[in-house]
């Protein structure tokens, strides 16, 4: 099997575990600008080109400060998140709050900020103009619903998925803002999650296109930004290829001068807001073996838990594990590597080929730098683990520091409890 290569070696990860217990995640800051700007280049042709990193994968300002400094802006979905893109030094359009079931506050703050406000269905018109007033630009999540099929368990398909408008509430709803004074209109679709192949987005393009064309036409509203969301597969098995971003921008291209341009809707600017492909290969979960267990089968217990990685857990994803020290080793055993919690799907891999495996051992979980920290909660009080930044230099940067016990109750009052 392919071999996925670390930014690390043994010896620098053992130093680094003096200083930053495992288990940790670390992101290679190097690679996430590389990949950034890889993305941004790919769509050089487009009159304007922005990726509002989805916040939600990966939210630390430190990570979001870099991916400013590349050009990048935030895709925010909650307030917290909103306050993250904030600190970081993003405001105004650098910044899409793309939420649904939205709180007041978080369109509060979006107007603060001047956020674009993604709105997720055509009754939060009048909500939004309760709470935090119409904005001068407007943007809206289309779902097709039946006209477009795809989706996946992580999104649900179209028209089993939550989120969006329908194609005629879209059009009332263009109509509504326009009469409420609206200038300036966005559109928004994600309609696909970890996708590896580059025709789906493709496709989705055309779909907007087709509707860029027909909201013009029935309207007289020129879009002035299409937001193809998120949704870009990661390699996470190391037999796969990454989307050739290259191909996807070409086919984009093509189609947007055959519908847009050729329809005198150019300049229409394209964004994205894209998690898992920006920072998703670029993170790992650093742990150490702290038992084998041998029962009906073989086990290996880390000291991380689905609480630190939950993805395998949650969806029984596929990642991919290296043993520091015995990458040339043969794959003579096969384990399940387990976290300590109290629930059996607890496992980070079932049946997996490794070499042997001893106790002491420090494993690293690849293409956990997106929807993993972030994804982590506390049950059977489980401290969320810390964040660490790999420099381009070759330093080693704390972004985020484990949660101590203190903090875990920190939002209990134990007074009056001893008596
Ligand atoms: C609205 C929205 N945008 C963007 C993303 C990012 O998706 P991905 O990390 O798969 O690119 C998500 C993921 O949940 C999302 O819900």
């Amino acid at each position: 099997m392919a071999e996925k290569k670390l930014p690390f070696t043994k010896e620098q990860v053992t130093e680094l575990i003096k200083q930053y217990p495992t288990p940790f995640h670390i992101y290679d800051e190097a690679a996430i600008r590389q990949n950034a700007r890889k993305l941004t280049k790919a769509f050089a042709w487009a009159p304007e080109f922005k990726e509002y990193f989805a916040v939600k994968a990966t939210p630390n300002p430190h990570l979001l400060k870099v991916l400013r400094e590349e050009g990048l802006g935030a895709d925010c979905s909650s307030l917290p998140e909103l306050i993250l893109a904030e600190k970081a030094g993003m405001c105004g359009e650098e910044i899409i709050l793309t939420s649904n079931d939205t709180p007041a506050i978080e369109f509060k703050k979006a107007r603060e900020l001047g956020a674009i406000i993604n709105l997720d269905d055509i009754s939060h018109i009048d909500y939004l103009d309760k709470h935090a007033g119409i904005p001068e630009m407007i943007c809206f999540r289309y779902n097709p619903g039946p006209l477009r099929d795809g989706g996946n368990s992580i999104i649900g398909n179209p028209e089993d998925s939550k989120y969006g408008l329908t194609r005629k509430q879209l059009l009332d709803a263009y109509r509504i803002m326009q009469l409420r004074g609206v200038k300036r209109f966005g559109i928004h679709t994600m309609v696909i999650s970890n996708e590896l192949d580059p025709n789906y987005f493709i496709e989705t393009a055309n779909m907007m296109f087709d509707l860029i064309i027909e909201i013009y036409r029935t309207l007289d509203i020129k879009i002035e930004f299409v937001n193809f969301g998120g949704g870009i597969g990661v390699p996470y098995w190391p037999e796969q290829e990454p989307v050739d971003l290259d191909v996807v921008s070409q086919g984009i291209k093509k189609a947007y001068e055959a519908k847009i341009a050729a329809n005198g809707l150019a300049p229409l600017k394209i964004a994205m807001e894209c998690g898992r492909m920006i920072t998703g290969p670029y993170g790992y979960l650093v742990s150490t073996v702290l038992h084998k267990k041998e029962i009906y089968k073989n086990y290996i217990g880390l000291d991380a838990c689905m609480a630190n990685l939950m993805r395998p857990a949650l969806y029984g994803a596929y990642h991919h594990i290296t043993v520091l020290g015995k990458e040339e080793w043969p794959l003579g055993y096969m384990y399940d590597v387990a976290g300590s919690l109290c629930e059996n799907n607890d496992k980070f891999a079932i049946n997996r080929k490794l070499p042997m495996v001893d106790i002491g051992d420090i494993l690293v979980i690849h293409d956990a730098g997106a929807h993993g920290h972030a994804m982590g909660f506390n049950y059977n009080g489980k401290l969320r683990s810390s964040e660490l930044m790999l420099k381009p230099d070759g330093s080693v940067e704390l972004i985020r520091r484990a949660e101590t016990i203190e903090d875990y109750f920190a939002t209990l009052d134990f007074s009056g409890l001893e008596k």
